[in-house]
Protein backbone atom coordinates (compact mmCIF):
# COMPACT_ATOMS: atom_id res chain seq x y z
CA UNK A 1 0.00 0.00 0.00
CA UNK A 2 2.63 2.67 -0.93
CA UNK A 3 2.42 5.91 -0.54
CA UNK A 4 4.51 8.51 -2.66
CA UNK A 5 5.52 12.03 -1.68
CA UNK A 6 6.31 14.32 -4.85
CA UNK A 7 8.36 17.51 -3.50
CA UNK A 8 10.68 19.82 -4.54
CA UNK A 9 10.93 23.73 -3.48
CA UNK A 10 10.10 24.97 -6.84
CA UNK A 11 7.38 25.81 -9.15
CA UNK A 12 7.31 24.11 -12.08
CA UNK A 13 9.20 21.22 -12.00
CA UNK A 14 7.27 18.58 -12.22
CA UNK A 15 5.55 17.14 -9.47
CA UNK A 16 1.87 17.66 -10.85
CA UNK A 17 3.06 16.48 -13.90
CA UNK A 18 5.37 12.84 -12.37
CA UNK A 19 1.88 12.67 -9.44
CA UNK A 20 -1.00 12.42 -12.12
CA UNK A 21 1.24 10.07 -14.67
CA UNK A 22 2.16 7.99 -12.08
CA UNK A 23 -0.57 7.31 -10.03
CA UNK A 24 -2.72 6.89 -13.78
CA UNK A 25 -0.38 4.33 -14.49
CA UNK A 26 -0.96 2.96 -11.31
CA UNK A 27 -4.56 3.21 -12.17
CA UNK A 28 -3.60 1.63 -15.15
CA UNK A 29 -2.06 -1.59 -13.57
CA UNK A 30 -5.20 -2.04 -11.25
CA UNK A 31 -4.28 -0.15 -8.34
CA UNK A 32 -7.13 2.00 -6.61
CA UNK A 33 -5.39 4.63 -7.16
CA UNK A 34 -5.20 8.18 -5.37
CA UNK A 35 -3.84 11.45 -5.68
CA UNK A 36 -3.68 13.70 -2.85
CA UNK A 37 -3.14 17.13 -3.68
CA UNK A 38 -2.17 19.74 -0.88
CA UNK A 39 -1.20 22.71 -3.05
CA UNK A 40 -3.32 25.47 -2.41
CA UNK A 41 -3.13 25.95 -6.12
CA UNK A 42 -4.81 22.74 -6.84
CA UNK A 43 -3.60 22.12 -10.44
CA UNK A 44 -3.76 18.02 -10.04
CA UNK A 45 -7.36 18.83 -8.93
CA UNK A 46 -7.78 20.92 -11.98
CA UNK A 47 -7.02 18.07 -13.99
CA UNK A 48 -9.19 15.37 -12.36
CA UNK A 49 -11.82 18.12 -13.15
CA UNK A 50 -10.80 17.69 -16.77
CA UNK A 51 -10.41 14.22 -16.77
CA UNK A 52 -13.97 13.71 -15.52
CA UNK A 53 -14.49 10.53 -14.22
CA UNK A 54 -11.56 8.12 -15.37
CA UNK A 55 -9.19 6.77 -12.33
CA UNK A 56 -6.90 8.15 -10.51
CA UNK A 57 -9.04 9.62 -7.77
CA UNK A 58 -7.86 13.19 -7.22
CA UNK A 59 -8.60 15.02 -3.74
CA UNK A 60 -7.40 18.16 -2.44
CA UNK A 61 -6.23 17.86 1.64
CA UNK A 62 -4.20 20.90 3.45
CA UNK A 63 -1.12 19.75 4.92
CA UNK A 64 -2.04 19.49 8.45
CA UNK A 65 -4.77 16.92 7.02
CA UNK A 66 -2.82 14.74 4.81
CA UNK A 67 -2.38 12.22 7.49
CA UNK A 68 -6.14 11.91 7.99
CA UNK A 69 -6.89 11.66 4.63
CA UNK A 70 -4.44 8.96 3.45
CA UNK A 71 -5.90 6.93 6.78
CA UNK A 72 -9.57 7.39 5.18
CA UNK A 73 -8.25 7.10 1.41
CA UNK A 74 -6.31 3.40 2.80
CA UNK A 75 -10.00 2.54 4.53
CA UNK A 76 -11.72 3.33 1.42
CA UNK A 77 -9.39 0.39 -0.36
CA UNK A 78 -7.29 3.13 -1.79
CA UNK A 79 -3.68 1.02 -2.38
CA UNK A 80 -1.53 3.62 -4.60
CA UNK A 81 -1.29 7.02 -3.29
CA UNK A 82 0.42 9.83 -4.81
CA UNK A 83 1.05 13.36 -2.87
CA UNK A 84 1.37 16.40 -4.53
CA UNK A 85 2.85 19.13 -3.14
CA UNK A 86 2.63 22.97 -3.32
CA UNK A 87 6.65 24.72 -3.78
CA UNK A 88 8.05 26.61 -1.45
CA UNK A 89 6.63 24.98 0.89
CA UNK A 90 8.38 23.56 4.01
CA UNK A 91 5.53 22.15 6.41
CA UNK A 92 3.88 21.04 3.37
CA UNK A 93 6.61 18.64 2.23
CA UNK A 94 7.21 17.77 5.56
CA UNK A 95 4.04 16.31 6.14
CA UNK A 96 4.27 14.52 2.93
CA UNK A 97 7.56 13.35 3.43
CA UNK A 98 6.67 12.14 6.97
CA UNK A 99 3.53 10.06 5.38
CA UNK A 100 5.61 8.48 2.64
CA UNK A 101 6.87 5.18 1.70
CA UNK A 102 9.25 6.93 -0.91
CA UNK A 103 9.74 10.41 -1.72
CA UNK A 104 10.52 11.59 -5.50
CA UNK A 105 12.14 14.99 -6.09
CA UNK A 106 11.59 15.94 -9.64
CA UNK A 107 13.87 18.85 -10.79
CA UNK A 108 14.75 20.49 -14.01
CA UNK A 109 18.80 20.09 -14.60
CA UNK A 110 19.78 23.41 -13.91
CA UNK A 111 22.29 25.39 -11.69
CA UNK A 112 19.25 27.45 -9.97
CA UNK A 113 16.87 24.24 -10.02
CA UNK A 114 19.36 22.28 -7.91
CA UNK A 115 20.72 24.50 -5.64
CA UNK A 116 16.94 23.97 -4.41
CA UNK A 117 17.68 20.79 -3.51
CA UNK A 118 19.03 21.90 -0.68
CA UNK A 119 16.16 21.84 1.65
CA UNK A 120 14.80 19.05 0.65
CA UNK A 121 17.88 17.01 0.86
CA UNK A 122 17.74 18.14 4.53
CA UNK A 123 14.01 16.78 4.81
CA UNK A 124 14.52 13.68 3.67
CA UNK A 125 17.69 12.76 5.60
CA UNK A 126 16.38 14.40 8.81
CA UNK A 127 12.95 12.15 7.94
CA UNK A 128 15.29 9.14 6.51
CA UNK A 129 12.77 8.50 3.93
CA UNK A 130 14.17 6.95 0.95
CA UNK A 131 14.23 9.85 -1.83
CA UNK A 132 15.13 10.08 -5.63
CA UNK A 133 16.21 12.95 -7.81
CA UNK A 134 14.27 12.77 -10.89
CA UNK A 135 15.89 14.55 -13.54
CA UNK A 136 12.80 16.23 -15.55
CA UNK A 137 12.20 18.04 -19.01
CA UNK A 138 15.86 17.70 -20.33
CA UNK A 139 16.84 18.78 -22.91
CA UNK A 140 17.42 16.36 -26.09
CA UNK A 141 21.42 15.74 -25.98
CA UNK A 142 22.30 17.35 -22.67
CA UNK A 143 24.66 14.61 -21.66
CA UNK A 144 26.98 17.23 -20.28
CA UNK A 145 24.05 18.77 -18.20
CA UNK A 146 22.93 15.54 -16.35
CA UNK A 147 25.85 14.41 -15.68
CA UNK A 148 26.71 17.33 -13.94
CA UNK A 149 23.29 17.32 -12.30
CA UNK A 150 23.41 14.08 -11.26
CA UNK A 151 26.64 14.35 -9.34
CA UNK A 152 25.03 18.02 -7.67
CA UNK A 153 22.43 15.65 -6.76
CA UNK A 154 24.53 12.84 -5.30
CA UNK A 155 26.92 15.71 -3.68
CA UNK A 156 24.03 16.93 -1.23
CA UNK A 157 23.46 13.37 -0.17
CA UNK A 158 20.57 12.67 -2.56
CA UNK A 159 20.27 9.35 -4.85
CA UNK A 160 19.36 9.87 -8.61
CA UNK A 161 16.64 8.06 -10.59
CA UNK A 162 18.40 5.89 -13.24
CA UNK A 163 15.34 7.39 -15.57
CA UNK A 164 15.08 10.93 -17.16
CA UNK A 165 12.01 12.57 -18.29
CA UNK A 166 12.87 14.48 -21.43
CA UNK A 167 11.30 18.29 -22.21
CA UNK A 168 8.76 16.18 -24.68
CA UNK A 169 5.36 18.35 -25.99
CA UNK A 170 3.32 14.99 -24.57
CA UNK A 171 3.80 15.25 -21.21
CA UNK A 172 2.13 19.43 -21.50
CA UNK A 173 0.16 18.82 -24.13
CA UNK A 174 -1.73 15.78 -22.19
CA UNK A 175 -2.37 16.98 -18.74
CA UNK A 176 -4.14 20.19 -20.31
CA UNK A 177 -6.80 17.95 -21.11
CA UNK A 178 -6.85 15.92 -17.70
CA UNK A 179 -5.19 13.10 -19.50
CA UNK A 180 -1.49 11.12 -20.05
CA UNK A 181 1.63 11.02 -22.51
CA UNK A 182 0.35 7.38 -23.04
CA UNK A 183 -3.14 8.00 -23.18
CA UNK A 184 -2.33 10.86 -25.80
CA UNK A 185 0.30 9.11 -27.45
CA UNK A 186 1.23 5.57 -26.72
CA UNK A 187 4.29 5.38 -29.08
CA UNK A 188 5.92 8.64 -28.31
CA UNK A 189 9.18 8.56 -25.61
CA UNK A 190 7.25 10.52 -23.17
CA UNK A 191 5.14 7.61 -22.84
CA UNK A 192 8.13 5.06 -22.91
CA UNK A 193 9.83 7.21 -20.43
CA UNK A 194 7.06 7.01 -17.58
CA UNK A 195 6.51 3.50 -18.35
CA UNK A 196 10.63 2.90 -17.93
CA UNK A 197 9.57 5.19 -14.42
CA UNK A 198 7.22 2.88 -13.18
CA UNK A 199 9.09 -0.14 -13.81
CA UNK A 200 11.31 1.35 -12.00
CA UNK A 201 9.50 2.78 -8.75
CA UNK A 202 7.49 -0.85 -8.52
CA UNK A 203 11.04 -2.61 -8.17
CA UNK A 204 12.14 0.15 -5.77
CA UNK A 205 8.72 -0.55 -3.83
CA UNK A 206 9.36 -3.83 -3.97
N1 LIG B 1 9.00 16.67 -19.02
C1 LIG B 1 8.24 17.69 -19.42
N2 LIG B 1 8.19 18.04 -20.72
C2 LIG B 1 7.43 19.09 -21.13
N3 LIG B 1 6.68 19.84 -20.31
C3 LIG B 1 6.68 19.54 -19.01
C4 LIG B 1 7.45 18.46 -18.49
N4 LIG B 1 7.25 18.39 -17.14
C5 LIG B 1 6.40 19.38 -16.85
N5 LIG B 1 6.06 20.09 -17.95
C6 LIG B 1 5.17 21.25 -18.03
O1 LIG B 1 5.77 22.28 -17.24
C7 LIG B 1 4.80 22.99 -16.49
C8 LIG B 1 5.09 22.86 -15.00
O2 LIG B 1 4.94 21.48 -14.62
P1 LIG B 1 4.19 21.05 -13.29
O3 LIG B 1 4.10 19.59 -13.28
O4 LIG B 1 2.92 21.83 -13.14
O5 LIG B 1 5.25 21.54 -12.20
P2 LIG B 1 5.05 21.79 -10.61
O6 LIG B 1 3.88 20.97 -10.18
O7 LIG B 1 6.34 21.34 -10.00
O8 LIG B 1 4.85 23.25 -10.44
C9 LIG B 1 3.46 22.41 -16.90
O9 LIG B 1 2.93 23.20 -17.93
C10 LIG B 1 3.80 21.02 -17.41
O10 LIG B 1 2.87 20.56 -18.35
MG1 LIG C 1 2.16 21.51 -9.13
Amino acid sequence: MPTIAIVSQKGGSGKTTLAVHLATRAAAAKYESCVIDTDPQATAAAWGDWRGDFLPVVVTAPPARLGRTIESAKKNSVDFIVVDTPPHADAAAREAIKAADIVLIPTKPRAFDLHALEPIADLVSFAKKPAYVVLNAVPSGATVLTKEARATAKEMGLEVCPVELGDRAPFHRSSARGETASEIKPDSKAAKEVEALWKWLKKKLG
